[in-house]
């Protein structure tokens, strides 16, 4: 057993495995993982990234050493007779090069995925946004992950004989190797309802009355349930539900729940024999949750007699993370399999030519990490440079207005590469216009989509203005990404709209008073402060509004206002563009709307301006 000490390395890093442009991790105090009787490595919503982060040294560890890591952490839990388990709980897809930029999307990861040995895997809402998506995963992603991938409330219409049938198998029951714990495990999807119509997501209160389900919690051979989903952990009618009744099947059985979706580290105690984690975003977070003190089947080998006890670590995926945890060195972390899938990565990003650039950031522009407006703010730049420049040949006056949650990700200083542009702006929904829209209600728009922000628009399609009703995650993905930061924030945020988001802050080591921590995720959780495994110093996040505007050949003085304006707008937003126009009193239908710019979409808008504006210096 590793004593739970904060430790500081200060060894140099020698990088010998990720990706070969990765950049070396920087070596930083660190908390060790609180391994237990049964342990977990937990994965979400990695959209992609399975190739590690090439600009941000804390996160670029690759899907080839997550490999090795499990593998190595497999080996101590046979040597000390404890178990461990993987979970990935969905949103694997889109927002990435390695998936995005391939013909079809997923080529490659398709069969890098399954290389990492998975023990419960569900779908998030992205595996089922296109029809093609979510034929893939019946397809292929299913049968790569045989037993383990699950689909408890998620059904597809079978492509070859048209009937409608679970995606995957409604549960698993299985026994852990060394322990002999008997697990019974789930895999839930919130209650989406964006997906194409080849899917059907069964609500979850329709889900716990089938018979299986009911069979399932009834069974009282079982140590442990396992609540696998893409689903929030905290203010989730969906878990919540679960949690309910599996305690009114059984009362003291443990439940553990792996959840997602909402791109934040997070930790909740339904109470002392129900935890839930969720493992952040994008490849830079492997969660690990044990517990001890589980009845099984054998004797205990950790400890005959303790209590039940949860534990959680947020381990930044880089290899510093990974070779302290492991146990390991430059030399001698590599396992075969892993080395493997790194390289199987390598050449696919050589393939896709990810690393062509298109030119370089003179700076870093920030999501939400920098206030907007300010020079450091992504929006400012696409409001102010990318898309002036981009309309300035309308020969008429324009309002161009983007949703922010069009942007995924930040900018950094450096190569703008087409890998860059996957990360920013997956998105390929293109331009739309409407002619001849009267300035007073253009001129509106911007401040009711914005005016009180998600709040505002739920009324609105509440009040049944629009043609078609909207699902609640329409309205979410309208937005950016929550800032990844943990519930103290976001509950901050549903409450006080004004910058900055957090202010979290964190204890500095005492022993290390004077040496300047790295940037990164302080998160608090229902377990206190002390999750995340390295120890970093606070990043400020700051809200950003739902949508920014342009005015294209609109004069600054008020008396020269135009009568009407052209309106164009990100594809993705029409519904609320219609909608609020309507509240404005200008009815407008789909119908009467064109595309522009032969299609574009704001990754070409972009990385046309990039090309043209930012120059590599040599
Ligand atoms: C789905 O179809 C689109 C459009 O033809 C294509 O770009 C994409 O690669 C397809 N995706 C998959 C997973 O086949
Ligand atoms: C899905 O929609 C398409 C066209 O919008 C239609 O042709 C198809 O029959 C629908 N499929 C199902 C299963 O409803
Ligand atoms: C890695 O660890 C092994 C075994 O402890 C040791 O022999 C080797 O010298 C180490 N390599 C490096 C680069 O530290
Ligand atoms: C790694 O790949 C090589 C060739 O691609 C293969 O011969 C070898 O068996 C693979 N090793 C593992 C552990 O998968
Ligand atoms: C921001 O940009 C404006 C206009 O280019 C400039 O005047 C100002 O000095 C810049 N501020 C900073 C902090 O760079
Ligand atoms: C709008 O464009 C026209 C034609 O190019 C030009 O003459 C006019 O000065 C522009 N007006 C403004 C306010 O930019």
């Amino acid at each position: 057993m590793f004593a739970r000490l904060h430790v500081f390395l200060a060894l140099v890093h020698i990088a010998v495995a990720e990706q070969p442009e990765a950049p070396a991790p920087i070596s930083a105090p660190i908390r060790d993982i609180p391994w237990g009787q049964l342990n977990f490595l937990h994965t979400t919503d990695t959209h992609g990234w399975h190739g590690g982060h090439l600009q941000e040294a804390q996160y670029a560890a690759d899907w080839g050493d997550y490999i090795s890591f499990a593998q190595h952490l497999h080996k101590r839990a046979d040597e000390d007779g404890s178990d461990l388990l993987l979970i990935d709980t969905g949103d694997r897809v889109e927002g990435n090069g390695l998936y995005d930029a391939s013909n079809p999307k997923g080529k490659y990861t398709v069969d890098i995925l399954p290389q990492q040995h998975i023990d419960v895997i569900t779908s998030g809402n992205h595996e089922l946004y296109q029809h093609n998506t979510s034929e893939r995963e019946f397809e292929k992603v299913v049968s790569g992950f045989k037993d383990s991938y699950i689909a408890s409330n998620l059904d597809i219409y079978n492509p070859k004989s048209g009937k409608l049938e679970p995606l995957a198998r409604r549960y698993r029951k299985f026994t852990t190797k060394n322990q002999g714990i008997r697990v019974i495990a789930f895999g839930f999807l919130f209650n989406f309802q964006g997906n194409a119509n080849n899917s059907v997501v069964q609500k979850v209160e329709d889900t716990v009355k089938e018979q299986w389900f009911k069979d399932a919690i009834e069974d009282h051979d079982v140590d442990l349930f396992l609540v696998a989903g893409h689903v929030p952990v905290r203010d989730t009618e969906e878990f919540d539900l679960i949690y309910k009744t599996i305690r009114a099947a059984q009362w003291d059985t443990p439940i553990v729940f792996f959840g997602g979706h909402t791109h934040i580290r997070d930790y909740r105690k339904w109470e002392k024999r129900a935890y839930g984690l969720e493992s952040g975003r994008y490849m830079e977070t492997l969660g690990f949750l044990s517990i001890s003190g589980l009845s099984s089947g054998k004797k205990y080998a950790i400890s005959p007699e303790a209590s039940l006890t949860y534990q959680r670590r947020y381990i930044d995926n880089n290899l510093y993370s990974l070779h302290y945890h492991s146990g390991k060195n430059s030399s001698n972390f590599q396992t075969a399999l892993g080395r493997n899938v790194s390289k199987t990565i390598h050449e696919a990003r050589k393939h896709l030519k990810l690393d062509h650039t298109f030119g370089c950031a003179p700076q870093d522009y920030w999501l939400n990490r920098a206030p907007y407006p300010s020079n450091a703010s992504m929006l400012t730049w696409l409001e102010k440079e990318v898309l002036p420049d981009t309309f300035n040949d309308a020969k008429v006056p324009s309002i161009v207005i983007t949703n922010t949650g069009a942007m995924r990700f930040d900018i950094f200083k450096g190569p703008f590469t087409i890998d860059t542009t996957f990360l920013v702006s997956p998105f390929t929904s293109s331009f739309r216009k409407l002619k001849d829209v009267p300035y007073k209600a253009a001129s509106q728009l911007l401040s009711l989509l914005n005016n009180e922000g998600r709040i505002m628009l739920n009324e609105l399609a509440a009040l049944g203005l629009g043609d078609e009703p909207f699902g609640e995650h329409r309205l979410h993905d309208l937005l950016p990404p929550l800032p990844p930061v943990g519930k103290q924030s976001i509950r901050s945020s549903a409450q006080d709209f004004a910058p900055p988001l957090t202010s979290q802050h964190q204890t500095p080591l005492s022993d290390n008073k004077d040496r300047p921590l790295i940037p990164g995720y302080t998160t608090i959780d229902d377990a206190g402060d002390d999750g995340d495994d390295t120890i970093h110093q606070t990043i400020q996040f700051y809200h950003v509004p739902n949508c920014i505007a342009a005015n294209i050949n609109i004069s600054k003085n008020p008396a020269e206002t135009p009568e009407t304006v052209d309106l164009v707008y990100n594809e993705f937003m029409q519904d609320w563009v219609i909608l609020a126009l309507r509240f404005l009193g200008e009815v407008r239908g789909k119908d009467d709307t064109v595309s522009v710019l032969d299609g574009k979409s704001m990754t070409d808008v972009i990385s046309q301006w990039v090309a043209k504006y930012w120059k590599c210096k040599d």
